[in-house]
């Protein structure tokens, strides 16, 4: 139990002592009446009608009848109108705060509430012989965090990548494959040059009929056009795989929709004998579906006339695949928002097919967009952003800030430094902009907020930590015989109160399958390390025994900020 669940529970059982008051009335909420210096708050109102009081006069009597002790997490309870309003006590809080997180280490803030249940993350998934789109990269990094928080919870996280394989231009990516099949490397660039030669091949004429003919060679099976697939894909799965490592994505199952075409012949036959989908001349049409909202669905085709499967029909099958072989309690999908209707309808209908007892989740991805927003796109990036560049980009910015301040600050520094805190500071960068606002939301590449050191960004967020080992290398050994006296401060209490939301955090994160809840925390948390900063000397403070607790307070700080960076998979340099 984190701190902020024992300060409750702690309120509920001397609530239950006054024997006043029984636990289906306690619902504590947050002080509403501004300017009230509390930390939770009962309202009175069921209670007192119950007893045939009046709120205001049960709230005072309330109040009257409970008892804290001086270990108590609570300090007072007093009451305000038709509410009793109860604060923390600053010592044994701060107490509590930073055991908690000295226990708990790089532990602090997980738990085990996912235990036994698994979960099955599918997110960047792209499509073979392309590089990765911006719906891909934002996928990537959203799913990465919602693996990471998912995690944290003790969830079994199943990491999915989805490839798709079903380009109708396949035939021209075989064509081009062909033409540069001696030619080494594996990287983005040789995916960019495949991409470039397929363009080319779509205007002549001549290629097309060859394209073709790859293409029906596919279909009959034959084992030439079945190898260069196979080159196809390990390029692919090359040429990300880089892109993967620096943005610490790394994935359990990665399978090409064509795995699933076997079993989706399968959810054809069964569509049909359930009667879900009625055939007209070899196609399989589902009509007259409603969604879980009971909401009517578009009516939608399960394979092509030559009896060929189609994407949705491959997710169902991928569905029943995932429920056979994880018995997972969800599957989070993370796709862009264009393909809403799609999930409704794959869910829908494998449910109703009873494919799964999981829930299914579609978390909406907006997209990111060039420097000038959608309507005047960044003439770098022309209208699509690639993952390389713009990791490069922003690595290649922050060298550039981080050498500057450091020689305004007149640290000496070496090139290894510079390179690998660039490297953790640009791709960091790029990965909190995309995260900090809604999945939903797009998102406008804007440099100098990405980089900003002193605005709502992974780099000041990072900066904070830094500072934190710094502080924490002058003192050298901490003294740990701390008893939690001192930090009463208002600045030291709203940094604890900080940190001791982490728990929650996470879990509201999960829930919403927001990882900018805990952008927001890490924001929020910094933001109140950098005023306790300002106002409280740390290694000169008035009294060892102060100096001390501020150093513990400092730790602790280090600590849940490495905590809450690494669950966006944004790396924590000690020195900034
Ligand atoms: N490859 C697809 C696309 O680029 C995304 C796949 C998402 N995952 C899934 N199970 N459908 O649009």
């Amino acid at each position: 139990m984190d701190t902020f669940a024992r300060f409750e529970q702690a309120i509920r059982d001397a609530l239950l002592d006054t024997t006043l008051i029984t636990a289906d009335l306690i619902d504590l909420v947050a002080p509403k009446a501004t300017g009230v210096q509390a930390d939770l708050a009962l309202p009175c109102f069921r209670a007192a009608k119950i007893r045939g009081s009046n709120p205001a006069q049960f709230a005072q009597t309330l109040a009257n009848a409970l008892k804290f002790s001086h270990e108590s997490l609570v300090l007072k309870a007093t009451a305000l109108g038709a509410y009793v309003n109860f604060s923390l006590n600053p010592i044994t809080f701060a107490q509590s705060v930073l055991h908690d997180i000295s226990q708990g280490k790089a532990g602090y803030g997980r738990s085990n509430r996912g235990q036994q249940q698994a979960v099955v993350v599918d997110y960047s998934s792209p499509n073979i012989a392309k590089r990765m789109r911006v719906d891909h990269v934002r996928s990537t990094m959203i799913g990465q965090a919602i693996v990471n928080i998912y995690r944290s919870l003790g969830y079994q996280v199943i990491r999915m990548n989805h490839w798709g394989d079903y380009d109708p231009q396949l035939g021209i990516s075989l064509a081009a494959m062909q033409h540069f099949q001696h030619r080494n490397g594996n990287g983005e660039s040789m995916l960019a040059s495949l991409e470039q030669q397929a363009q080319q091949y779509q205007a002549d004429d001549q290629v097309h009929d060859l394209a073709q003919a790859w293409a029906s060679k596919l279909a009959s099976g034959d084992p030439q056009a079945i190898s260069l697939l196979q080159q196809l894909v390990d390029l692919s799965l090359n040429a990300n795989q880089a892109n993967y490592r620096r943005l610490g994505v790394a994935f359990d199952v990665q399978h090409c929709e064509s795995f699933y075409a076997r079993e989706a012949q399968v959810v054809i036959k069964e569509a049909l004998h359930y009667q879900i989908a009625q055939l007209d001349s070899h196609v399989a049409i589902v009509k007259d579906l409603l969604d879980e909202q009971g909401k009517a669905l578009p009516t939608l085709l399960l394979n092509r006339s030559d009896g060929s499967t189609l994407y949705i029909t491959r997710d169902i099958a991928a569905i029943k695949y995932r429920e056979a072989l994880y018995q997972p309690s969800k599957i989070i999908y993370v796709v862009k928002q264009a393909q809403e209707l799609h999930f409704r309808q794959a869910f829908t209908i494998s449910k109703t097919l009873g494919y799964t007892k999981a829930d299914l989740a579609h978390v909406a991805c907006g997209m990111i967009l060039g420097p000038e927003g959608r309507a005047n796109p960044h003439p770098r990036f022309s209208t699509t952003i690639y993952l390389e560049p713009l990791l490069d980009e922003a690595c290649a910015r922050a060298k550039t800030l981080l050498k500057q301040k450091a020689i305004e600050a007149k640290t000496a520094f070496t090139s290894e430094w510079l390179n690998e805190v660039a490297e953790q500071v640009g791709v960091g960068a790029v990965i909190y902009h995309n995260l900090q606002h809604d999945p939903a939301h797009d998102v406008v590449v804007d440099w100098d907020r990405m980089l900003a050191f002193d605005g709502n960004s992974a780099a000041y967020i990072q900066y904070m930590h830094a500072r934190c080992c710094s502080i924490l290398r002058d003192f050298g050994r901490l003294p740990q015989n701390y008893n939690g006296r001192e930090l009463t401060h208002p600045a030291e209490q709203a940094l604890l109160k900080e940190l001791a939301r982490l728990p929650q955090v996470i879990v509201d994160a999960a829930d919403r399958y927001a990882p900018s809840v805990v952008a927001d925390w890490l924001y929020a948390t910094a933001k109140a390390f950098a005023i306790f900063y300002d106002a409280c000397p740390v290694l000169k403070a008035e009294t060892l025994a102060l100096r001390a607790a501020r150093g513990q307070l400092v730790a602790a700080t280090a600590q849940a900020l490495r905590n809450g960076l690494g669950l966006l998979s944004i790396a924590a340099p000690e020195r900034m």
